[in-house]
């Protein structure tokens, strides 16, 4: 079984947030087992140099956008075992940053519709094609309409994956002769009087799976799907979730070279240098015997910041405890923070920006860690924080109720709290709290984290079963 792996970033090229941690370690385990899966993406000149000198440059082609045509590079690279297609265009990908632009709708048209008209230049004919997210939505949508019917092609099976239902790629429909170019089936990327990639992908797709169990279900409920629920819930029978894995290979405490000192579930004695060093780093007082709680997290509204907001005074005014922050995002939540560790600089600090070795040394230095999100599709730093031993706090949706239990059963592998309400979370971080000052019972919490398991193989089982199925339909 080949399978083309169609994403807008994927490590170790590219990853502004989970897709791209995603698109980086998925291929790898289904690889590993014994399924041939490449992947594609576009060539952001801002990928390292170091990087772009492994690329070997393949060919050229020149690509349809709507009326006009344009060149589209095609590049390969090795890394991790995996085959990677870059496919290069400087006019649309040599910006600053990869999303954003006041063309983003031309730049993704042009990548979905490049992943296809690639396809013969290279030696690989998938029988899968597994797209990702809005700016790879036209990739099912140009195969429907364009491409099904041609004897190459025919027979190729579309799987579209929903990391965030909230970023749909929504336009004006003038882009559909100036952008898209499909005017003959304008009516399938309709939706709501606008023009909706993600809507196009979903009725094209022989597939569409979510990153939970959970969030599938989720989904086909107003509160949740941003609009998209009605169309969800009339192709319900092709939805389906699978909960992401995580990269155990990279994310591990007994190799990671970005934390203070490497430990491991067999001897965890060295976790506690990672504290001092987070501390110290942070910029908090050196104390052993306090709790840390970490957050790593985009401040935006849907990872349920406005109750971390709502009730951190009342923590910090009335408890024992150390708040540390990695991030950044709105404004509100940056200038909100800014302002509470500069009123509690010995209890709470904050660093913006995205900084990944320092979200390694939070992870493996804080105690608990903290996700309180509205809506969670997967999340993966809970499922990070558990193989460094950190203990999350959560609340029950998405991806974080099918990954965290809570662990008053005796049982569970953090807290949890399911209405979004700041009191019903705080009450969850103070039960967390009052664990820790448990000193028969932490270690055993402790350990009982650090023997978690979330890597990729019984999710790529289930990729694996769900194409298979696929094939055979
Ligand atoms: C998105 C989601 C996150 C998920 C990630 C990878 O970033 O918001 O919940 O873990 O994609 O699928």
């Amino acid at each position: 079984m080949k399978v083309l792996y169609v994403a807008s970033e994927a490590l170790p090229f590219m990853a502004s947030g989970g897709l791209g941690d995603v698109a980086g370690s998925l291929p790898q385990a289904l690889r590993r087992r014994l399924i041939g899966c490449r992947v594609v993406m576009p060539l952001y000149s801002t990928i390292s140099q170091e990087l772009k000198d492994k690329m070997t440059f393949l060919t050229s082609i020149s690509v349809p956008v709507a009326w006009r045509r344009q060149y589209c590079g095609i590049f390969e690279a090795k890394a991790n075992g995996v085959i990677y297609y870059l496919l290069d265009n400087q006019y649309y990908f040599k910006r600053d940053t990869i999303y954003g632009h006041y063309d983003d709708a031309e730049r993704f048209a042009f990548f979905s519709r490049a992943v296809l008209e690639m396809l013969p230049h290279i030696d690989f004919r998938p029988d899968i094609i597994h797209c990702n997210d809005w700016q790879c939505a036209l990739t099912p949508v140009y195969y429907t309409t364009m491409y099904a019917k041609d004897p190459w092609y025919q027979g190729i099976k579309m799987v579209f994956t929903i990391h965030n239902i909230q970023y749909q790629g929504v336009y004006g429909k003038e882009i559909v002769s100036d952008v898209i170019g499909l005017e003959g089936s304008a009516n399938i990327l309709e939706y709501d009087g606008d023009i909706n990639f993600m809507k196009g992908a979903i009725e094209c797709a022989d597939k569409v799976t979510t990153v939970s169990p959970s969030y599938a279900q989720e989904i086909l409920d107003p509160w949740y799907s941003h609009g998209l629920d009605t169309i969800l819930k009339a192709r319900r029978w092709k939805l389906q979730g699978i909960l992401n894995g995580i990269d155990t290979v990279s994310y591990d405490p007994e190799t990671d070279e970005n934390i203070f000192a490497n430990y491991s579930a067999a001897d965890r004695s060295n976790k506690k240098l990672n504290k001092a060093g987070l501390q110290e780093n942070m910029g908090l007082p050196v104390r052993p015997d306090v709790p840390i709680i970490g957050v790593v997290s985009r401040l935006v509204d849907h990872k349920g910041l406005d109750l971390v907001k709502a009730v951190l005074e009342e923590l910090l005014n009335t408890t024992d405890v150390q708040f540390v922050v990695l991030g950044s995002g709105d404004w509100q939540y940056e200038n909100f923070f800014k302002g509470v560790a500069d009123r509690h600089h010995d209890k709470m600090a904050i660093r913006l920006g995205f900084v990944p070795s320092l979200a390694r040394k939070i992870y493996a230095g804080a105690d608990l860690f903290l996700m309180p999100s509205k809506s969670e599709p997967c999340g993966l730093s809970q499922m990070v924080a558990l193989r460094y031993g950190t203990v999350p706090i959560v609340r029950e949706t998405g991806g974080l109720r099918d990954s965290i239990t809570d662990s008053g059963d005796g049982h569970g592998n953090g807290f949890t709290f399911k209405s979004y309400n700041a009191h019903d979370m705080l009450d969850a971080i103070r039960r967390a709290i009052t664990a820790y000052y448990n000193r028969e019972y932490w270690p055993t919490l402790v350990q009982r984290a650090l023997d978690c398991d979330f890597s990729w193989g019984k999710s790529a089982n289930e990729y694996i079963k769900m194409y298979n199925q696929l094939l055979k339909d």
